[in-house]
């Protein structure tokens, strides 16, 4: 399997229709979890068991890994939780507008990019659209999970949401960084660099009660 794949190439700009959440959940109205850049999908495995009550969405622009991930859910019969294969900047704003608002109540975006060079921070998924994207669909009081172990990167990705006018940084104990993830199950990724003692940079942001304005 390729270990990265170019976000900008012609193939992955093409969008995709996703599916609506109504051909994707049992329960269709449920509060929505989404996890960009999901991988090999354990940490939403996990989630999707121990919580029921929510629907959780896994994306990934590698195919083989969503292929991978429907198999172990289907064997699972985890009906609140699907994997998409896409690219999130192109073909997630589309399916957001289709929620009903306020759905989406999670966002988390988790050690996303290999991109860390400056000559590659076009490839970096968390841009300013996207965030508008989430900020659209979100009412006030819901979340954006971050972590990263660059912290070139994480700074990137903690300024980019900063300069977006809605969301207000989460102080947890009057702390900007949380020293754990707070859903209680931790990614690959996360093992690994817990495995390597490298330092782990987690912040949450908030949706604040700003009026989207496109
Ligand atoms: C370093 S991995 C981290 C995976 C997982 N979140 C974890 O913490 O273990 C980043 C994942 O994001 C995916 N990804 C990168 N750019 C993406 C994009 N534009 N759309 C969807 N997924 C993307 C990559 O293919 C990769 O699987």
């Amino acid at each position: 399997m390729r270990q990265h794949v170019n976000p900008l190439s012609q193939f992955f700009q093409l969008p995709l229709s996703l599916p609506s959440k109504d051909v994707l959940f049992r329960k269709p109205h449920y509060p929505i979890h989404l996890d960009i850049g999901s991988a090999k999908g354990e940490f939403l495995i996990e989630l999707a068991s121990k919580y029921p009550e929510w629907n959780f969405v896994g994306l990934e622009i590698r195919e083989p890994l969503v292929s991978l991930c429907e198999k172990t859910r289907k064997k699972l019969e985890l009906n609140n939780l699907k994997f998409l294969f896409c690219n999130v900047n192109v073909s997630l704003d589309e399916w957001l507008s289709d929620l009903n608002y306020g759905q989406l109540k999670r966002v988390s975006i988790q050690f996303p990019d290999p991109w860390f060079k400056r000559k590659h921070f076009k490839r970096r998924v968390l841009k300013t659209n996207l965030i508008n994207s989430i900020a659209k669909s979100m009412s006030e009081d819901g979340e954006i999970f971050i972590q990263s172990d660059i912290f070139k990167l994480f700074e990137y990705m903690s300024n980019t949401i900063d300069k977006s006018r809605y969301f207000n940084r989460k102080y947890l104990g009057g702390l900007r960084f949380i020293d754990k993830n707070p859903y209680n199950v931790k990614t690959d990724r996360e093992l690994l660099s817990l495995k390597k003692n490298l330092p782990i940079y987690r912040e949450m942001y908030i949706r604040n009660s700003l009026l989207f304005i496109n």
